[in-house]
């Protein structure tokens, strides 16, 4: 019996666990030397000018909204494929989600649809993107929208540290170089494609904005003489916003930093499995996979599937040993948010359509050729024995073995 597969898995080696031990020893287990290492080397592998790293990806997200003012009475739009932390984080400042529906190929924002929202509501001031799966969202059009609109474009990457993509005219950008975003949120969970334990981060190229962030993260307390009404003496301190111990502790950010230096290696790795997942996939019309890129220098996060079949699909390889997840249920479905938001079945219907059919596959660095043949393997056979998917079954052992 082949042993359990999950559907994604941290990778931390000698390393990461040398760091830490440092780290361990050293005098400084928070507010040390490494959190700002961290930082800088985040903001130079995103191409920012500055990073503020925090506790995890939630309150990246809520920094960041509060950064930008994001307060009652404002309104916001955001995906309902999502985590429910991109909604949540607005809502918590106080300000109204705007669920707005996705491009049923790419699972991003459809820009059209953002348009349409915004000409119908002024109150609308961020739009929140969602890089599902490490698929970078519109941001051309969206960056555009937000300028026409009034409105700042907040980007949930949560899902794509390491992603790299090229504009219209040719451009290459990494996610979080603040070139159409304000603010970049990351969260580095272990399923993410690097991972603190917890944690998260925000880029922005707007010193102003990365003051606040920064004094959002530390109850809003500030120790910059330049910034005090008085000056008391060297233990004095002043709070001048309402902020959080959302700190980052020197330990996970030397963890960061090992893993910042593999992310090269994980974008590599992950953009050839999901090469080769949609390589052994074509052939099965009852499969589909999510829109790539052209040209393609994603970090994929997830391996993300739609089948008719799905809940089936789901139960044959979890007999097989192969865990698989459904990234997500439409947040503007979930009973909190149709109790308090009056959202409901109607709203979003693409994104509906789609949690209906969703299902992510394994994908994690560490997982090994023979591991993917394995998922394929049982993604065929599944196919090849369903009297309806009848392609399947006359192609399937060749392209399952195919590198
Ligand atoms: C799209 C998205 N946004 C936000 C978050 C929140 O990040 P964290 O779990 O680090 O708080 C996640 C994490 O799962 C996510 O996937």
């Amino acid at each position: 019996m082949n042993a359990f597969l999950p559907y994604g898995r941290q990778d931390v080696g000698s390393e990461e666990l040398r760091r830490v031990r440092e780290v361990l020893e050293s005098d400084w287990l928070t507010q040390g030397p490494q959190v700002p290492a961290f930082e800088a080397a985040l903001a130079a592998a995103c191409g920012a000018k500055h990073a503020v790293a925090v506790a995890n990806g939630t309150l990246a997200l809520y920094i960041a909204f509060r950064a930008a003012g994001l307060g009652p009475g404002d309104r916001f739009i955001v995906p309902p494929i999502t985590f429910v932390a991109t909604a949540n984080a607005g809502v918590l400042c106080g300000a109204e989600p705007v669920f707005v529906d996705i491009d049923p190929a790419t699972l991003t924002l459809d820009p059209a649809k953002v348009e349409a929202a915004l000409l119908a509501d002024p109150t609308i001031r961020a739009i929140v993107p969602v890089h599902l799966g490490g698929r970078v969202a519109d941001l051309p059009a969206l960056a555009r929208l937000a300028a026409q609109h009034g409105a700042v474009v907040i980007e949930d990457a949560c899902h794509a540290v390491g992603t790299r993509w090229r504009d219209d005219d040719g451009a290459w950008h990494a996610v979080g170089d603040g070139s159409h975003g304000v603010m970049t949120c990351f969260s580095f969970h272990p399923v993410k494609s690097i991972t603190t334990g917890e944690g998260g981060a925000v880029t922005t190229n707007d010193p102003a904005l990365a003051g606040k962030l920064a004094l959002l993260r530390t109850h809003g307390i500030t120790r910059d003489p330049a910034r005090l009404e008085r000056a008391d003496g060297p233990w004095y301190y002043e709070m001048q916003d309402l902020g959080f111990n959302a700190r980052l502790t020197d330990l996970q950010a030397a963890l960061g930093l090992a893993q910042l230096e593999k992310l090269p290696r994980v974008q590599q790795r992950r953009l050839e499995l999901v090469r080769r997942y949609d390589h052994a996939f074509e052939p099965i019309p009852q499969l589909r996979t999510q829109a790539r890129p052209v040209p393609d220098a994603s970090c994929w996060h997830l391996m993300i599937v739609r089948s008719a079949h799905r809940r089936a699909l789901y139960d044959a390889l979890a007999a097989a040993g192969i865990g698989s997840q459904v990234h997500y249920y439409p947040v503007h479905l979930q009973p909190w948010y149709r109790h308090n938001f009056g959202t409901g079945p109607g709203l979003c219907p693409a994104a509906e359509a789609y949690y209906d059919e969703a299902l992510s596959l394994p994908l994690f660095p560490t997982m090994t050729d023979g591991d993917q043949q394995r998922v394929i393997g049982e993604v065929w056979r599944f196919f090849a024995e369903r009297p309806d998917t009848a392609v399947a079954a006359t192609t399937g052992a060749g392209r399952a073995s195919h590198g």
